[in-house]
């Protein structure tokens, strides 16, 4: 069995990782979760670290030809179309995506948004096998974070997306809309479900407590024996306990808004107005006393 040479590319603001992972023998290669530099103040996107992805697979003689989303991130932009124009590569992700795109376009007001998962090339169902280069992927289908999420699994090596988080410091929220605390639950029991020396290789770091530097790669082992939320023993019940209680304190992420709406458009932004100018749009809820203001 070949072995995936894997790169990985840390963005500090957003505390996510982006994978460059590429067959030795062929030199083809995948990324995955790619982040676009988005400055919230001042609405400015940047692409250095994307371009910093490529510049890597350059040096390496890759060939891109797959951005591989693992699912609508709430936290940060994705940066596939970049890679896709600079490329060619091809942008996947599940075909579930379809939901998520029927759920936030009305939240949106997203008019031109497309809730066919069309605005993708090509849309994962569980299962699905795929080749990069001489490397064998199976794509597996990983709800409960978002009704989207999928997981891929590059021979030894599985890219959990949100499923997981490090041992240390658990699992992933479930109060997205269409997420589920008892779906991420049988999902990860699936991935932990792999032998046990199987690679797993997180999305987002934001260390531990006690913990002093970023981290993002783990087994299904270290998984088993000692995450904090779903170690082995924490029965379905427990973890749904568990997850709801903590997810009612989490705030939404400082990039939700803008990310979503990016996002499920395969990381275009939306349309220009009549004036040229691209805007992300900001659903305002008003709150009790606010309602007067109106
Ligand atoms: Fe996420």
């Amino acid at each position: 069995m070949s072995q995936p040479i894997i790169r990985s590319f840390f963005d500090e603001p957003t505390n996510t990782v982006s994978y460059l992972v590429a067959d030795p023998a062929t030199k083809k290669a995948a990324i995955i979760d790619p982040v676009f530099d988005y400055d919230h103040n001042s609405g400015e996107v940047d692409t250095r670290s994307v371009e910093a992805m490529l510049a890597a697979a350059e040096e390496a003689g890759n060939t891109v030809d797959r951005v591989l989303e693992t699912h609508a991130h709430a936290d940060h932009l994705s940066g596939a179309p970049f890679i896709k124009a600079k490329t060619g590569a091809k942008i996947g992700i599940g075909e579930h995506i379809k939901d998520v795109q029927r759920i936030f376009r009305p939240i949106f007001n997203a008019t031109d948004l497309k809730t066919d998962g069309s605005d993708f090339d090509h849309l994962f169902r569980d299962g699905e096998r795929f080749k990069i280069g001489e490397l064998d992927v199976e794509v597996l289908y990983t709800p409960g974070h978002t009704p989207a999420d999928i997981s891929y699994k590059i021979e030894d090596a599985v890219f959990v997306g949100d499923t997981l988080f490090m041992p240390d410091y658990g699992t992933a929220r479930a109060d997205f809309p269409g997420g589920d605390a008892h779906k991420l639950y049988r999902s990860i029991k699936r991935l932990l479900s792999l032998p046990q020396e199987t690679r797993l290789f997180m999305c987002h770091d934001y260390k531990a407590p006690g913990r002093d530097t970023f981290a993002w790669e783990t087994t299904v082992g270290e998984q088993r024996e000692s995450n904090v939320h779903v170690k082995e023993g924490v029965s379905e019940d427990e973890f749904v306990a568990m997850r709801r209680a903590r997810d009612t304190k989490l705030p939404a992420p400082r990039l939700l808004l803008p990310s979503i709406q990016v996002n499920i458009r395969a990381g275009k932004f939306p349309p220009a107005e009549a004036n040229g100018v691209r805007y992300l749009t900001i659903p305002v809820k008003l709150k009790d006393g606010a309602q007067a203001c109106l």
